[in-house]
């Protein structure tokens, strides 16, 4: 087994902490696990050095393998970091919803940019532009990979691994509650299927976007990246999770806006509509109850957009005076 060694090894242990002032009512217990404190900023780290390194560990790449992989930003840096680190090639096929400041990133860290300009013209969506786009660029290049983030056991095997054991080993196994925000589900299926098979009864609960297709089949237009899906994933499995939440690009970007100013915590928009997620449900989790919300990403990477007031006013119009500030 690889065992990864220089910046690779400061991927995971991010820190669990407290947070007192985000709901200041509540009377269980609710932590923050910053996964903006990996390496490259995101969970995506953990997910991106196990598919990687399972596929070098198995033979399926080798130095000479071109990765090519779909991605909406987070991803897209993690592979960059790791694709770095083992001096492998990487193309990342993104979307105009990636941020300047993810793709300023992905080039940064050395790896390629493929630009799908717009959605696939039968759905409408860029995901299912993107994964077009991902298969035309394996079939023509030689020794490519697609390590397929939608579908691969080794993106979930990251979080069943580390991420959730980190959790519940910090809380000496207290867990009532764990909402996780979703896209591909690695994140949400790797930890619930841990904490299923600890026989652990921890309700995990699904923050998903409005307009994405994961939990219900109203698709529209979504603006917050790397949240919600365009496409259901094959790790798509509804059955290891207690409930949904829908919020909104809005609710992302006032919980984004909340969290930074109750608990000085600059993370990244899927946070946002965490942070909404758990207000929603607040009166349900026992006043003596243990929650933990995990925060996918940091907010550097949406100046521009959730925490631009120029870009909210632009798209969502004036939230303070429409009473949503
Ligand atoms: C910021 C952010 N939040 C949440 C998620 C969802 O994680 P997963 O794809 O593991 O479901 C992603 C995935 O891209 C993300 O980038």
């Amino acid at each position: 087994m690889i065992d990864s060694d220089g910046i690779l090894s400061m991927i995971g242990n991010t820190p669990l902490i407290r947070l007192r002032r985000l709901i200041p009512e509540a009377r269980f217990r609710l932590f923050g696990k910053l996964e903006a404190l990996n390496p490259a900023g995101s969970a995506k780290d953990r997910s991106a050095r196990g598919m990687i390194e399972r596929a070098l560990e198995k033979g399926k790449i080798n130095s000479d393998t071109v990765v090519v992989e779909s991605s909406s930003g987070n991803m897209a840096i993690g592979l960059a970091q790791v694709c770095g680190y083992w001096g492998l090639r990487l193309i990342c096929v993104v979307d105009p919803r990636t941020t300047p400041q993810h793709l300023q990133l992905i080039r940064a860290y050395g790896a390629e940019i493929d630009y799908v300009a717009e959605p696939d013209p039968e759905t409408g969506d860029f995901l299912v532009a993107r994964l077009k786009r991902v298969r035309q660029l394996c079939s023509e290049i030689d020794n490519s990979f697609w390590p397929n983030q939608y579908a691969n056991p080794d993106n979930c095997g990251a979080h069943y691994e580390t991420t959730i054991c980190e959790v519940v080993e910090a809380l000496n196994g207290e867990l009532d509650y764990l909402f996780v925000a979703v896209s591909t589900f690695g994140t949400i299926r790797g930890c619930a299927e841990y904490l299923r098979d600890q026989g652990m009864a921890t309700k995990v609960i699904a923050v998903d976007a409005e307009g994405s297709v994961l939990f219900c089949n109203e698709r529209k237009r979504r603006m917050i990246p790397g949240l919600g899906a365009g496409r259901r994933p094959e790790l798509f499995d509804p059955s290891l999770v207690e409930e949904y939440v829908l919020v909104s690009d809005v609710d992302c970007i006032v919980g984004c806006r909340r969290l930074v100013a109750r608990e000085a915590i600059l993370a990244g928009g899927s946070s946002g509509g965490v942070v909404m997620a758990v207000e929603r449900l607040k009166d349900r989790i026992p006043a003596d109850g243990t929650c933990v919300a995990i925060f996918h990403d940091r907010g550097d990477r949406y100046l521009d957009t959730v925490f631009s007031d120029d870009w909210v006013r632009e798209h969502f119009g004036d939230l303070e005076q429409s009473g949503q500030g």
